[in-house]
């Protein structure tokens, strides 16, 4: 995933296409498709297996189901517990379309062969560094690593200048975060991505000796809103999504984005993929298009899951830092090694 030097470049070419569409009087929801997704061809029911957070892809299903009259069915679960059933069930499965927070899922039911094409519409609608190059599945949002923390208790002279700096004695005892979770593991398999074996096995020991484990990002940021430790390492949109509400678990919290390519500021794609054993495969293909489309990603830009925009053009929401200020790291989504980052953890303790 070329991150983020190219992704100005790559927002702008999505969204000369998408004006270049909607000028020839179709616009980009009712483009035609290289599939039978296109027009009136589609219809019936789909059953998606969600692992994004719920209330987001629940605005997405009514959405889509308001503009095509596809009913969907969503069963819900976290990334490696879908991914998991899916591989489980195989040809059987029920799903239709699998959608996740983080790639590590996504890659391992690439890796079991289980995905078909992503259709080329839906494709072209995506810039290239939030999807793999194998077009098995594609990037639908995108979310940054950040350390939340308390003002109160670090200066700004003592916040670290690299993820990996939490791994150092000083910050015993002083950060949180919630292993359990993938979107830690997503951040431990780009660790283990940019730096290697080695370089990851020691920085998790080092978190080991230090960190406070909570269960849940949200957790973990209040406890730092409470003052039981001072920083943690969760993505962005806890923070700003209690902003947007009240405010009360965040209130005494601020954001760091560590930026210069550290691997703490790697920036997370959610994925979306179609089951080669989908029973509709013209329905779940029009749902990953419509997603990725205008109409999908102002769902992102302008509802309340504060996760950012990455196609068609759509711009991020505007109370977040732009992701080509974010200076994330280079990584290829496809690469991101669940089984090995579970192996890692277990054996440091974390899991
Ligand atoms: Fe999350």
């Amino acid at each position: 995933m070329k991150i983020r030097k190219n992704a100005l470049a790559g927002i702008a070419l999505a969204a000369t296409a998408t004006l270049g569409l909607a000028a020839c009087g179709a616009g980009a929801a009712t483009a035609p498709s290289s599939s039978a997704a296109a027009g009136g061809a589609v219809s019936g029911e789909i059953t998606v297996y969600n692992a994004q957070h719920e209330s987001l892809t629940k605005e997405w299903v009514d959405a889509f189901t308001a503009e095509t009259g596809i009913k969907v069915t969503m069963r819900q679960g976290s990334d490696t517990e879908m991914s998991n059933q899916i591989i489980q069930e195989g040809q059987a499965s029920p799903a239709d379309v699998f959608l996740t927070e983080n790639s590590p899922a996504m890659a391992q039911v690439e890796n079991a062969g289980l995905f078909a094409d992503v259709d080329k519409a839906t494709v072209d609608q995506v810039p290239a560094e939030f999807r793999p190059s194998t077009n098995k599945w594609t990037g639908i949002a995108a979310r940054s690593t950040v350390l939340v923390y308390d003002k109160a208790k670090l200066s700004e002279g003592q916040l670290p200048k690299s993820m990996l700096d939490l791994a150092n004695p000083e910050w015993k005892g002083k950060w949180a975060a919630s292993p359990s979770g993938a979107d830690f593991q997503a951040i431990v398999a780009s660790l283990l991505e940019l730096k290697g074996e080695a370089a990851t096995e020691a920085w998790l020991q080092g978190m080991k000796e230090n960190f406070k484990a909570y269960k849940g990002n949200s957790t973990a940021m209040k406890a730092v809103n409470a003052g039981e430790v001072d920083a943690a390492l969760i993505y962005h949109y806890y923070y700003y999504g209690d902003q947007a509400k009240t405010g009360e678990n965040s209130k005494n919290v601020t954001p760091y984005y560590f930026k210069n390519q550290d691997p703490g500021a790697f920036v997370s794609v959610s994925g979306g993929g179609v089951l080669n054993s989908s029973k509709n495969a013209a329905a779940a293909q029009a749902f990953v298009k419509f997603i990725t489309g205008k109409k999908g990603q102002e769902v992102l830009q302008k509802g309340t899951s504060f996760e950012y925009a990455i196609a068609s053009g759509v711009p991020a929401n505007e109370k977040l830092v732009p992701l080509a200020e974010l200076q994330a790291p280079t990584v290829d989504p496809a690469k991101l090694n669940s089984a090995k980052v579970t192996e890692l953890m277990t054996k440091a303790g974390l899991l």
